[in-house]
């Protein structure tokens, strides 16, 4: 009987927002050709169906599932890879964006295993543009600043601070527990009408939006039942949201 010869070779791929057709078709190939999929719990699962045959391993944080350390998810890809052959390790938007990809390739590096990383389109600019909102605008926002909400050990980045000073626009992830904190900083620096959208399940059926300012967007997140996932968005550009592109180009012209 002939065995099979194992080729041990390690794709990241980026699956996107969470539309399954928001993914790249690199990623889709990559899913076909995989023996092994990790995925995470922000993942589409019916992108899972591109891959009938592969064994399929959830490593992400959810309650019922055991969660992972990030240790054990990096043996887990090494482990599968040397007795599988392609593993694909399948993660939210893009797994450069606050993925802690790097680190998985850097160790998967270690036991000269093969890899390839394909890119994802990150929840980071897909999710405001889903709710209307451009991240740059030629009138109103020339930069866009990614930013977590949380440093590892749970406190409030201290850049927001100096991010509350900036005309561009400020995308928050992993900012609804902190929605308040992040609103009072802009309050306290005399940004008190600034725009804030906070968008959950972006991309996806569920979608839901709520605009507001630093003063009340707090109190509008709560009273609508915002939950995670959610992206926070910050900066003049919010105002944008509520417009017909007939009324922006309109709105344009009159800032020209
Ligand atoms: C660990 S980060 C991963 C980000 C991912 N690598 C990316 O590029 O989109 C997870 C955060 O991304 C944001 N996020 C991801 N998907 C989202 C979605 N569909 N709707 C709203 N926020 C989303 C939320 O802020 C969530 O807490």
């Amino acid at each position: 009987m002939s065995q099979k010869i194992i080729s041990p070779k390690v794709t990241l791929v980026g699956a996107g927002p969470g539309d399954i057709e928001l993914i790249t078709l690199k990623g889709i190939k990559a899913i076909e050709q995989a023996d092994v999929i990790l995925y995470d719990a922000l993942v589409n699962e019916a992108l899972l169906e591109y891959a009938p045959n592969a064994k399929k391993i959830f490593v992400g944080k959810r309650r019922g599932y055991k969660a992972y350390s990030q240790e054990e998810i990096n043996h887990l890809i090494v482990e599968n890879a040397l007795n599988y052959g392609h593993v694909v390790r399948l993660k939210g938007g893009d797994s450069f964006v606050f993925g802690r990809g790097f680190e998985e390739l850097a160790y998967v590096e270690l036991f000269n295993i093969p890899s390839e990383i394909v890119p994802g389109i990150s929840s980071s600019i897909a999710v405001p543009a889903l709710a209307n909102i451009p991240v740059t605008h030629r009138n109103l926002s020339q930069s866009f600043h990614v930013i977590s909400a949380t440093l590892s050990d749970g406190s409030l980045h201290p850049d927001f601070e100096s991010l509350s000073q900036l005309n561009g626009t400020v995308v928050v992830l992993m900012g609804l527990s902190k929605l308040r904190e992040i609103a009072q900083i802009y309050e306290k620096n005399g940004r008190g009408n600034t725009p804030f959208a906070v968008i959950s399940n972006g991309t996806l059926p569920n979608q839901k939006t709520v605009t507001g300012t630093s003063e009340n967007i707090f109190d509008l997140a709560v009273k609508h039942k915002i939950q995670s996932p959610a992206v926070i968005v910050i900066g003049e550009v919010v105002s944008l949201s509520n417009q017909t592109y007939q009324s922006i180009h309109f709105y344009q012209n009159f800032l020209n």
